[in-house]
């Protein structure tokens, strides 16, 4: 049966009505919208990030910086710290960018989804999702819940990421004019709680009716996706030099991998190689033990150089760490377990 946009509309934003789920950035449904900079911050931390990872970041980043000025006048290191563990660090050098550019027009965020894509790192997604969310705005917002919900709502067979401009033409014809910013959470939610990849929950959903894919009989078969390029493995050494109860840390190059943060100092792999073997001292150097880390293109694996009691400084730039304020440091993930390792190696 064919449903028209008014009626799924009605019956997605009466289940978000009932269902919608308590979030720290969320004001509740048919309410009036949250602050922009909340909407945008937690929009940008949730990109490939899941809610439960979000939700202490979101906290520290608004209490230590409760407004986009104040992130705004921040010193980029510690936005950077503060973001380590979340990955995709451009996101933080975009965050600040952006922060930066909106303390620069009064503090205000723009409210049209176009100027909202002109401010720094706002792609598609998020201008809609901020036009929609904190400005009311009709915006088609589609995120990978979404792509999942209108695939099966209207069976199609075409498959991702191909299929995406087909799924936002689908997507815009069930937005409706009022409640974007409900209705937009409302695809997320159902997304994430009721059509899920695996054993979609088909009997609690206020869309089963007019799902072409519930129909079918198969919905968890769709979205179809093309088959996805092996990830190479790379490797890798990173070195910890270790000093009178300091340890040498450099700070990566603003842009790439990891960059600006700071991290153990390493051979220079990369995505497209493996790393020299050579380190920024002569040695001798201990094997600590590896750690494995898989990125967006490439895996990792990274062992662990370990030399104590150095005498001779390290080449290039960088700082002697504390040992004891090593949590503070703000590494990525990546350099925090290869850092458990060597402090485990020690102890
Ligand atoms: N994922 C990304 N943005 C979201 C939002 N506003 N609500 C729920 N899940 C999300």
């Amino acid at each position: 049966m064919d449903a028209s946009r008014d009626t799924i509309s009605e019956l997605l934003l009466g289940w978000y009505d009932r269902h919608a789920r308590a979030l720290p950035w969320r004001a509740p449904p048919g309410t009036a919208a949250p602050e922009p900079y909340r909407v945008w911050l937690s929009e940008v931390m949730l990109q490939q990030t899941t809610v439960a990872a979000v939700k202490d970041y979101f906290a520290a980043f608004t209490a230590r910086w409760p407004k986009v000025t104040d992130l705004a006048a921040a010193a980029d290191e510690e936005v950077m710290a503060a973001w380590a563990g979340l990955g995709y660090y451009a996101r933080a050098r975009n965050l600040l960018a952006c922060a930066r550019a909106v303390a620069a027009r009064g503090g205000t965020f723009p409210d049209s989804e176009d100027e909202l894509r002109a401010l720094p790192g706002l792609g598609a997604y998020t201008a809609a999702a901020v036009a929609a969310i904190a400005f009311g705005r009709r915006a088609v917002v589609v995120d990978a819940n979404v792509e999942r919900v209108v695939s099966r709502l209207f069976a199609l067979e075409e498959p991702l990421p191909g299929s995406r401009p087909t799924i936002r033409a689908l997507a815009d014809t069930i937005t409706p004019d009022a409640r974007a910013g409900d209705f937009a959470q409302a695809m997320m939610d159902l997304g994430a709680t009721v059509c899920t990849s695996r054993a979609p929950r088909c009997l609690l959903c206020p869309l089963a009716e007019p799902c072409k894919a519930r129909a079918q009989g198969e919905p968890e078969r769709l979205p179809v996706k093309a088959a996805k390029k092996a990830k190479p493995t790379r490797k890798g050494r990173a070195f910890w030099i270790e000093r009178d109860d300091h340890v040498w840390l450099v700070r990566r190059p603003g842009k790439g991998m990891l960059g600006g943060m700071r991290a153990l100092p390493d051979d220079g792999w990369s995505a497209r190689g493996d790393g020299s073997g050579e380190g920024p001292v002569a040695g001798p150097w201990d094997n600590a033990g590896r750690v494995a880390h898989v990125f967006t293109h490439f895996a990792l694996e990274l062992s662990l150089a370990v030399h104590l009691g150095a005498s001779a400084q390290p080449e290039g730039e960088g700082e002697w760490w504390p040992l004891d304020r090593i949590d503070e440091a703000g590494l990525p993930t990546l350099f925090a377990k290869a850092a458990r390792l060597a402090l485990a190696e020690a102890a």
